[in-house]
């Protein structure tokens, strides 16, 4: 099952353009499935980001949604062991960065319903159930990808903004 949904602010063929596009720079990480690991996830990427001279604000909002997608892997697909996370990120010459954060945990039952703000099949936790609504609202585009017993791809499309 695949969900995408994009932001009104990027027209459909530069969307389309970013997925053909050829990477300039790539890095991958794997790492293990634990809490200690997630600030480790949100800095490398941070600083991997940080080649596209993007605002303070524009850091933090990668930051906090490579966060929330690796907490994600953590918390709910390696709910009772410790598992891999693998992350991908690209940089494409028009300023974008295009990140990937894969698990090959327990998956998602529905994936539209998972991306409904507010809605956490760990309420026990006293979880908001917001951390997809966040990615979306800090990137450009968000693509889930997952199979039941399978795992979990979260694609995460940002393009940095021009200071000048
Ligand atoms: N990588 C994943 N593997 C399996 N299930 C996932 C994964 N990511 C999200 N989910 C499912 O999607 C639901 C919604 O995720 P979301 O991040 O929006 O909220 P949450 O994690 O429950 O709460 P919060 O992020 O606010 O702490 C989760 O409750 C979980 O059932
Ligand atoms: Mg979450």
């Amino acid at each position: 099952m695949q969900v995408s949904k994009k932001s009104p602010a990027l027209t459909d063929s530069s969307q389309k353009g970013l997925l053909i596009m050829k990477a300039v720079n790539e890095i991958k990480i794997t790492l293990e499935s634990r809490s200690v690991n997630e600030g480790f996830a949100r800095s490398a990427v941070a600083v991997f980001a940080s080649q596209l001279d993007p605002t303070v604000e524009e850091i933090t909002e990668i930051k906090t949604a490579v966060s929330e997608a690796v907490t994600n892997c953590i918390v709910h697909a390696y709910k009772d062991d410790i598992g891999l996370i693998y992350i991908n990120a690209k940089i494409f010459d028009d300023n974008s960065i295009r990140i990937r954060i894969r698990d090959n945990g327990c998956g998602i039952q529905n994936i539209e319903q998972a991306m409904e703000p507010a809605f956490t099949t760990d309420a026990a936790s006293e979880r908001a159930g917001l951390g997809f609504a966040i990615m979306q609202s800090f990137t450009d585009k968000i693509k889930v990808f997952s199979t039941l017993g399978k795992g979990t791809s979260v694609v995460l499309q940002k393009k940095i903004k021009s200071k000048k």
